[in-house]
């Protein structure tokens, strides 16, 4: 933490590494939790004193009474869906309406920003990119054509925007030929949505946070998804709509670069993925099935299947790269306990040829592993470097010498209080 800086917290490989739980850890050293990217696609789960919740829109730093939470302006919100999490927190004790602020810009997910998902989804057939059908692509295309309704929208004659915007998505709809959907009950929580957002600070969140920072205070940027899932930087078109990277940071809350401090990435001792696109790690074997069932890699939005695979340093050095990253946290180390053998991935292969750079087409692409011997013990119950058997020592000091970057943060167990700083 740097006082007048934001610090950016990026899952750096296909989302779920742990954000949720590491931003809920890091709160007590920030004045303020930011999201600066994407909606309701996220699910970011925390878990301490015996409590467990999964956030959707809201930042994770939620708990800490005394710290500002805001949604920033490159986010997209689904107005009913919010309600529903903001509720849920409001019920066990959390007064959110003094430590959240919204920005105006951020822009809203309509109900049939969500039919539009599932229609452009089915007219993609076998490419289908298996999103988490929260209507985002829609919502950010239609930011990007200059057509979206904002936060602020809901604060003047908001009625006829929202007719009008409505109206242009069931002709879209009528065109694609995809009429089948009754959005009835839908749209009146949503519209319920949008009358309990004005219960908040529906702010200028990008004057606010400079001014914060003006004044000396410390912002942490909370990622959503990860670099692999990132609009420019993904496996396009496989990826999320906005941008995840550090650079979304900076359009996302409205800070210049100058601003940004340390750059955490954050993955996990292996790879998941949820949705469809390359992933050269994949296992389709039991090893795969035995890290899904350990790992627990079931999505925390739709509860899909997370594909199971190793390590994959290529992915790892290519998103440090476009993320200027300068500390690395790693999670989920615990989950390989059993394992006589690890295996990272160090390179791709395809048609004889290796590379260790992301190539621009990652399909079809082979991994190329290295084996790396198991620790064979139980590391939920260290507190402390330590502890640490000589195995596990063994594979961090791999993995920074490979990335060239220090692992300072190290996760051995969903609890807040299973976390270990170097
Ligand atoms: P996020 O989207 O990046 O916030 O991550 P998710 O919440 O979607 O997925 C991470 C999952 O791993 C959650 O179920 C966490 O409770 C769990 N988790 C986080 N850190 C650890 C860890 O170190 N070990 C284990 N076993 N589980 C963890
Ligand atoms: P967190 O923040 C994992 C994936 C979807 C799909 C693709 C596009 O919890 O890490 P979208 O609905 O965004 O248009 O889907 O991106 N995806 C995620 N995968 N974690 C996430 O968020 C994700 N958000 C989107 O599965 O492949
Ligand atoms: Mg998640």
């Amino acid at each position: 933490m740097t006082k007048g800086k934001v610090d950016a917290l990026l899952g750096i490989v296909f989302g779920d590494e742990g954000k949720g739980k590491v931003v809920d850890v890091f709160t007590p050293r920030y004045d303020v939790v930011a999201r600066f990217a994407g909606g309701p696609n996220a699910g970011h789960t925390i878990i301490f004193e015996g409590k467990k919740f999964v956030l959707r829109s809201i930042p994770s730093g939620i708990f800490d009474e005394g710290k500002l939470n805001i949604i920033g302006n490159g986010c997209v919100i689904a107005p009913d869906l919010f309600m529903a999490e903001a509720q849920e927190l409001e019920s066990a004790g959390y007064d959110l309406r003094s430590r959240l602020h919204i920005s105006k810009r951020a822009h809203l997910i309509l109900p049939t920003h969500r039919v539009l998902d599932r229609a452009f989804e089915a007219a993609k057939g076998k490419n289908a990119v298996g999103t988490t059908g929260k209507g985002i692509g829609p919502t950010y295309s239609e930011k990007a054509s200059r057509t979206g309704l904002r936060v602020g929208d809901i604060l003047e004659n908001f009625e006829a925007k929202y007719a009008a915007l409505k109206a242009r998505h069931e002709q879209q709809l009528r065109d694609l030929h995809y009429t089948d959907y009754d959005i009835t009950e839908e749209e009146q929580r949503w519209l319920q949505g949008v009358e309990y957002m004005k219960n908040f600070q529906l702010t200028d969140s990008e004057a606010e946070i400079n001014h914060l920072l003006d004044e000396g205070k410390s912002v942490l940027a909370e990622g959503a998804q990860g670099t692999m899932l990132d609009i420019d930087h993904g496996t396009y078109p496989f990826v999320s709509s906005s941008s995840t990277t550090t650079g979304g940071v900076c359009t996302g809350l409205g800070v210049g670069p100058n601003r940004i401090g340390e750059v955490f990435g954050i993955f996990k001792a292996y790879s998941t993925r949820v949705g469809a696109g390359p992933f050269p790690v994949e296992l389709f074997d039991e090893t795969g099935d035995r890290l899904r069932e350990i790992g627990h890699e079931y999505g925390a939005v739709t509860g899909r299947n997370r594909r199971c695979g190793w390590i994959d340093l290529v992915a790892l050095k290519y998103a440090i790269m476009v993320n200027g990253v300068t500390q690395l946290v790693m999670m989920k180390s615990d989950v390989l306990d059993g394992f006589d053998t690890i295996r990272a991935c160090i390179a791709y292969e395809k048609d004889g040829q290796t590379t260790t750079e992301m190539p621009y087409d990652t399909e079809g692409w082979k991994a190329v592993y290295k084996d790396i011997k198991g620790w064979k013990q139980d590391l939920t119950a260290i507190t402390s470097e330590a502890q640490f058997p000589q195995a596990f020592s063994d594979y961090i000091a791999f993995l920074e010498a490979e990335l060239k970057t220090p692992i300072t943060i190290l996760s051995v167990g969903p609890d807040r209080a299973q976390t270990i700083m170097r």
